[in-house]
């Protein structure tokens, strides 16, 4: 740390990423990216707009908003498109969070949210997950906090039925709710469909998981228009050209083919339960993931160890040192011959 930097930042921890290790010798099972390339229409689509790189993107990325409405079953005014999903998180602890307005989520979740509440300084707490590690909707009823679930939960894969996520949203009516819906298209319900009836509610999405299209940074939100009209003026405040028109046009073009990726999405689907039964017969606990990655413990074997073992034998997953998950490993869902890959790795470590 220089001597310069903020006593603002002195105390603050930033999220790690999962490792990206520069060579592509690993089974890279680690970061919840697809295995699947994207459709051949966004490399063309990339390619135009590189022709264009002189001009600023749209600031509005309209094309993007206009099309993704079509899709989503919402007016362009109620979506706002970011670099990455992670940015529009970002964007809504800084627009809804405040000394009075903290923010609450499980204990176990996604790892940035306690880091964008101690970069925007935003009072937050983290309610624990129950022994099953499903969320307990009646912990968030009415508890006059600004409230974010990912839906499905990471690193657990586990989902919360869209009714409880409903009674969430109406019992904290001064508050904003945000449902982060990364995996959502892994057999989760989206609660797009809710956002015209509720004004609190702020559904986030990515195109890095399903869409395969994780190294474009692209992510939006959907939500009442006032929210979105928030979450704009800290857009225009920090970055108004925030996506980039490659990435504009490449969201563009992937959602034209959307069945490309709905059926990429059921392969990952047909894979995981292949994978989960696999690793149930070694013993492993795992748990009913709705999401492209699967979270398991085995008796036999410490998370840790299973993971420095795998790395050494040219498989990456992910291990998070927390206690409560300490035992357990992630593993992104990847292609049948990468689970293959797994499996038999798995075995040789466990000598079965
Ligand atoms: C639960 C959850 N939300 C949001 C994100 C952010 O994704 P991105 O910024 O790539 O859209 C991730 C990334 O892994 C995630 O796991």
């Amino acid at each position: 740390m220089s001597r310069f930097f903020s006593e603002k930042y002195v105390s603050l921890t930033p999220y790690t990423p999962g490792e990206q290790p520069r060579d592509m010798q690993y089974v890279k099972l680690n970061t919840n990216e697809s295995p699947f390339p994207p459709s051949p229409s966004v490399a063309a689509a990339v390619a135009a707009e590189c022709r264009k790189l002189q001009l600023y993107s749209d600031p509005e990325s309209t094309a993007l908003r206009e099309k993704a409405a079509q899709v989503y079953g919402v007016r362009p005014q109620q979506i706002l498109v970011t670099n990455g999903s992670d940015e529009v998180l970002n964007f809504a602890f800084m627009a809804f969070g405040s000394e009075k307005a903290a923010f609450a989520f499980p204990d176990i979740t996604y790892g940035f949210y306690p880091v964008f509440a101690e970069v925007n300084h935003v009072p937050y707490v983290q309610i624990p997950l129950q022994e099953d590690f499903t969320i307990n909707p009646q912990d968030y009823m009415n508890i006059g906090k600004n409230i974010v679930i990912a839906n499905p939960n990471a690193p657990t894969g586990l989902c919360l039925p869209l009714s409880d996520i409903e009674a969430i949203v109406k019992s904290n009516p001064d508050n904003v709710v945000i449902v982060d819906e990364a995996y959502v298209d892994f057999g989760g319900e989206s609660a797009v469909k809710l956002v015209d009836q509720y004004d609190n509610l702020l559904v986030t999405q990515t195109f890095s998981k399903s869409r395969s299209m994780a190294g474009a940074r692209l992510g939006f939100g959907i939500g009442n228009e006032k929210l979105i009209a928030d979450l704009n003026t800290i857009k225009y405040s920090t970055n108004p050209y925030n996506v980039n028109r490659m990435t504009e046009f490449a969201g563009v073009a992937a959602l034209e083919e959307n069945d490309y990726y709905l059926s990429n999405a059921q392969t990952i689907i047909q894979n995981r339960q292949w994978t989960k039964a696999q690793l149930e017969q070694l013993g492993f606990t795992v748990f009913d993931s709705k999401a492209n990655f699967i979270f398991a413990s085995s008796d036999r074997i410490d998370g840790e160890t299973l993971y420095r073992e795998l790395k050494q034998r040219g498989v990456l997953v992910r291990h998070f040192t927390k206690e409560r998950i300490a035992q357990y490993i992630r593993i992104t869902i990847g292609t049948m011959e990468q689970l293959e890959i797994l499996i038999k790795r798995i075995k040789e470590i466990l000598e079965v």
